[in-house]
């Protein structure tokens, strides 16, 4: 069982409970993201955990994972890239608020489920709610997760999305994304081995 974590209590808890690895969900990742920067996550969970260990928030490409590893992560975690997938059977509404979205369109809020997360903010203004004002609509989260078609609730009308969005550009078949963060992913390796190999040579 992997668990997520968003910060340094979370993390020795979980890990006491004997987990199986944990998930670290950094600033900027879709639904109830923390606010902690992945560098500073990773390493200080690192000082006291050996066990398998994922990050999440905010990666889209075979670049980000390449980059996760070289943090410390063993592996990573893609929500939203995954949302934009033909086998997704998200609202076709929100896949293109996500191809359309940078991160400037995402707010940290507890206004929507009562629990901080990342939403995107145009699903907020088109549910009539001003992403801005101080105004809170406090949603039972078991109601919440049994909400009828069509209802406006969290989740289902008002959207979450990561800081990523800025890298999602379509919707394609899951094989062919993964194909294309294989591809990413060794042209990142390639391109850091060259990188580093003219960094090391000057010393
Ligand atoms: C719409 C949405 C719903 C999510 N629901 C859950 C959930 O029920 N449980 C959970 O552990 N994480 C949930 N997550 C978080 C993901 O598991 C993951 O940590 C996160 O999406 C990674 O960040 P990214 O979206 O920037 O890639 C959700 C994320 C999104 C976008």
């Amino acid at each position: 069982m992997f668990h997520d974590v968003i910060n340094i209590r979370h993390a020795k808890k979980a890990a006491a409970a004997g987990v199986d690895g944990l998930i670290a969900v950094c600033n900027g990742a879709g639904g109830h993201a923390g606010t902690l920067n992945p560098f500073a996550l990773l390493a200080e969970i690192r000082q006291f955990y050996q066990g398998t260990l994922i990050l999440s928030g905010s990666m889209s490409t075979g670049q980000d994972v390449a980059s996760a590893q070289m943090m410390g992560a063993d592996l990573a975690y893609m929500g939203t890239r995954f949302i934009n997938t033909q086998e997704s059977r998200a609202n076709p509404e929100y896949k293109q608020m996500i191809v359309e979205s940078s991160a400037a369109d995402i707010t940290y809020t507890p206004k929507v489920s009562g629990i901080w997360a990342n939403f995107l903010k145009p699903s907020l203004e088109k549910a009539g709610l001003d992403p801005d004002s101080g105004e809170k609509k406090k949603v039972d989260l078991g109601e919440e997760l049994q909400a009828p078609e069509g209802g406006a609730s969290a989740w289902k009308s008002i959207w979450s999305a990561g800081q990523g969005v800025g890298s999602i550009a379509d919707a394609p078949p899951v094989a062919q994304l993964v194909e294309r963060l294989q591809d990413e992913y060794r042209g990142a390796t390639d391109h850091f081995a060259q990188l580093s190999g003219a960094y090391l040579e000057k010393q």
